[in-house]
């Protein structure tokens, strides 16, 4: 019965084409002007328009913030090296939900903190701003915060441009000079990191905290991007694929479990694909299927613990880790049943929690299957590799092989992709957009 129950999660092919033909329509209207205004899947011009080539040099500092960790990074390239120092920071949960001027204020300090540690201080380095939320960029160093998600909300930041409330924080200090020369994505930071290794790669993929995806699309396409100088005719587009559905049209695949996630969330009615794929809502999805499975009298002898019944117990790393027991070995699986209460639990409740998992997980995969394989098309490259980062994507022990799969059977013939784990995270990233920005600059005078 639980199984039958599971079927609402199941992604057929009816579904799956159906979810591709919106992805596709979506994107059309994030890219042309006369749409954009009203799309739901942005598609914002990033105005980073060349790969590296290897030949990136220099000392840059970077911060990382909107993943699970906030990083700040000194990052030195030189001619195909790079060597990174980098110090994880807290940012406090009042911070993430508070005025603007206190999450900026912090960031400062960090920074603060952090020259000062390395002693460079007195060095103006140029820094690359990684900041993972939906930005409208007016050029390279400007982005104008669209709004937050997951779980940031400072409301009065909306609409301001993030660049210049990190300068006014930084000028509010006197202990730090530094010259932010870009702000960028997550996805485009995970995108220049792997192609500084590997020039095939087109894509960037956050399956973690968040869900979202960029790519090079070409500058004619892009509406918006209307620089006069054609640079090298291509743009990377920060998809912002996460707000995907929030007309309503992704209602048709989603269940019961997924209106109350997102009505239980801060930003209600928004960033339903995310919602539906990301390791901010996977785990609380299985503990609600458990939940009400064990409601019915299906599972645990109809006796939920009060761990069980916690909203947020139980976290996406449970589901990697469940799903990490050899198959009919349920070791991680029992210490976890431990750790809620439910030690009681029967080898078919332990069968029941793992095939839960496995929808979910499963169901994430082939949604991004689906959206990677609608932009390979939209591509049309022979050959193109996706440069993935996040902790769903990098600790769940099957997403890489379900989405190998799922991708192979919907991709058309005469196309080929491969996937790429980002090992470094962003910062890299973020100092190679400011070290090509440098070299075009240099190179154009
Ligand atoms: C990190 C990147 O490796 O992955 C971040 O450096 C990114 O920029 C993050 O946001 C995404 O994964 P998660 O799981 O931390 O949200
Ligand atoms: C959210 C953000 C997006 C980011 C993603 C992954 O969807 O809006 O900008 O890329 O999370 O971190």
């Amino acid at each position: 019965e639980v199984f039958e129950g599971m079927k609402e999660t199941w992604m057929d092919d009816a579904k799956i084409q159906k979810v591709m033909q919106l992805f596709q329509d979506n994107i059309e209207r994030g890219l042309k002007k006369a749409t954009h205004k009203e799309a739901i899947v942005k598609c914002f011009p990033t105005y980073v328009q060349d790969l590296p080539n290897g030949t990136e040099v220099g000392k840059f500092l970077a911060l990382d913030l909107g993943g699970t960790n906030f990083r700040v990074l000194l990052v030195e390239l030189d001619a195909g090296k790079c060597d990174m120092k980098s110090k994880i920071y807290a940012v406090p949960q009042n911070i993430m939900v508070g005025p603007g001027a206190v999450l900026f204020d912090h960031i400062a300090e960090c920074l603060a903190d952090f020259v000062h540690e390395h002693k460079i201080q007195h060095e103006v380095l140029p820094l690359g701003f990684t900041f993972s939320f939906p930005l409208e960029q007016r050029g390279l160093c400007v982005g104008i915060l669209e709004r937050w998600t997951k779980g940031f909300n400072c409301p009065d930041v909306i609409g301001k441009d993030v660049v210049e409330l990190l300068n006014q924080a930084i000028d509010r200090r006197d202990d730090v000079k530094i010259d932010v020369c870009a702000v960028l994505n997550d996805t485009t930071g995970t995108l220049m990191s792997c192609a500084w290794k590997n020039p095939n790669c087109r894509i960037g993929l956050i399956v973690g905290t968040g869900n979202n995806g960029c790519y090079v699309e070409k500058q004619k396409n892009a509406e918006l991007f209307d620089e006069a100088d054609m640079g090298s005719g291509n743009v990377i587009i920060n998809l912002e694929m996460g707000a995907f559905g929030d007309d309503g049209c992704l209602d048709f695949v989603r269940t019961e479990v997924d209106r109350t996630i997102d009505d239980l969330s801060i930003n209600r009615g928004r960033q339903q694909h995310e919602k539906m794929i990301s390791g901010m809502y996977m785990g609380e999805m299985v503990r609600r299927y458990i939940v009400q499975f064990t409601e019915k009298g299906l599972m645990f002898g109809g006796k939920a613990s009060d761990a069980l019944k916690e909203q947020d117990r139980f976290s996406c790393a449970f589901v990697s880790d469940i799903e990490s027991d050899q198959p009919r070995q349920y070791t991680r699986l029992r210490d976890i049943l431990r750790e809620l209460d439910l030690s009681h639990g029967s080898e078919q409740d332990c069968i029941n929690v793992r095939y839960i998992c496995e929808c979910l997980s499963r169901r994430s995969a082939h949604l991004i299957s689906a959206a990677m394989v609608v932009l390979l098309h939209r591509m049309g490259e022979s050959n193109v590799t996706i440069g993935v980062d996040g902790s769903v994507y990098k600790h769940h022990p099957h997403f890489r092989r379900l989405m190998i799969q799922k991708m192979s059977e919907l991709v058309r013939p005469g196309i080929s992709f491969d996937i790429m784990l980002s090992e470094d995270g962003s910062g890299r990233g973020a100092a190679l957009v400011a070290a090509v920005a440098a070299r075009k600059k240099a190179e154009t005078g």
